[in-house]
């Protein structure tokens, strides 16, 4: 498997929140080279400049959906990141592009890697892939629950299956070894507003930063799955270097948190004392109310060794040191 230190590395949607962490870690791990391939539809190079004056990086602009852009920059490429996909907000906003992106997308990024000779891919699912859970146990193996999702999120949850099936494909029919990571709610530096439960996280540091009580949707009791980003790309390091292939596992940090408790968090991390309001905007794209998930991480543990590092405290404390730096 892709040894990570002195090998060549392609990151698809390498500007996005977890493209620049993955482009981050690759540098500090000793790869040869990384190539950050992205269109800029969502992401900016703002996230990547940092990277870029590393020698060893290169940014590419480049569009998932034309195969054509892609073979040039995997050539002699030792393993491939497939990280582009649209979140449920831009699923939301633009569900004829977010299912091209999400599954065609997928699908060239793993033919592009399959002419290439790429030895391994590791792809960017999510545990959007359970749908809503509800009191059933909750294994790498749960199926997709859609009923009672919102539309916009089973299109999501669904896209993200059908990448999981073409790389779990790719491998049958090819031999190109395949890991999955379903990752949970991601937040940390360079915190976008694509996904739910980062945008509340955002939103609520926005408002205590301007002096206006933070919102907290229904009673805030609501659980969320949080799992810090540089513990994602971490996973995805893992992954690629790892003998483990043909399987999709769970990202996830393991422990429940409220809605109440991260806002109660984020307030304290801007050190403030403001007290939350409550009010759900019935136009807002939610995830049905959850008051349990308890994701496992066993299978992490047991194929690529990985486990979280970084607690929801200290990660939270990151997130709003790094707002407080790029607020203008
Ligand atoms: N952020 C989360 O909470 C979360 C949770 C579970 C799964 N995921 C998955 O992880 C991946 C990364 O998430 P993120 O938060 O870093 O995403 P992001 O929104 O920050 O980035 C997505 C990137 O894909 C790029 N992109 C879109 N269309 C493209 C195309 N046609 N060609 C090339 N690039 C294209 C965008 O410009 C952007 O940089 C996604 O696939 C997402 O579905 C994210």
């Amino acid at each position: 498997m892709p040894a990570i230190s002195g090998g060549k590395f392609v990151v698809v949607g390498g500007a996005s929140l977890v493209g620049s962490h993955i482009g981050a870690q690759l540098l500090a791990g000793g790869a040869r080279e990384v190539v950050l391939i992205d269109n800029l539809a969502l992401g900016s190079t703002d996230n990547i400049d940092f990277l870029l004056s590393d020698a060893r990086c290169t940014f590419v602009r480049g569009d998932a959906l034309r195969l054509n852009e892609l073979y040039d920059p995997m050539a002699g490429a030792d393993g491939v990141f497939a990280v582009a996909g649209f979140l449920g907000m831009p699923m939301l906003a633009n569900p004829w592009m977010g299912i091209d992106v999400n599954v065609r997308g997928t699908q060239n990024i793993l033919e592009a890697a399959r002419y290439q000779r790429v030895k391994k891919v590791v792809g960017s699912s999510s545990n959007g892939i359970y749908g809503a859970i509800g009191d059933e146990p909750n294994t790498d193996d749960s199926p997709l629950r859609w009923t009672g999702m919102p539309p916009a999120l089973i299109i999501y949850c669904a896209s993200k299956i059908m990448g999981e099936g073409l790389g779990l494909l790719y491998q049958q029919k090819y031999g190109l070894d395949f890991l999955a990571l379903r990752y949970s709610a991601i937040y940390g530096e360079r915190q976008h507003k694509r996904a739910i439960s980062g945008s509340q996280m955002v939103e609520a540091y926005e408002r205590v930063r301007s002096g206006k009580r933070p919102i907290i949707e229904r009673d805030g009791k609501q659980v969320q799955d949080y799992i810090y980003v540089g513990d994602v790309a971490r996973a995805n390091l893992m992954a690629m270097s790892s003998q483990a292939s043909g399987a999709g596992m769970n990202i996830v940090s393991g422990v429940d948190t409220t809605q109440n408790r991260v806002v109660e968090l984020v307030t304290k991390a801007c050190n403030s004392d403001v007290k939350p309001e409550y009010f759900t905007d019935p136009n807002k794209l939610l995830m049905p109310q959850q008051l349990k998930q308890g994701y496992s991480r066993a299978r992490a543990k047991e194929m690529i060794g990985w486990e979280p590092q970084v607690s929801i405290e200290n990660g939270i404390s990151r997130l709003v040191a790094w707002l407080d730096e790029h607020r203008s």
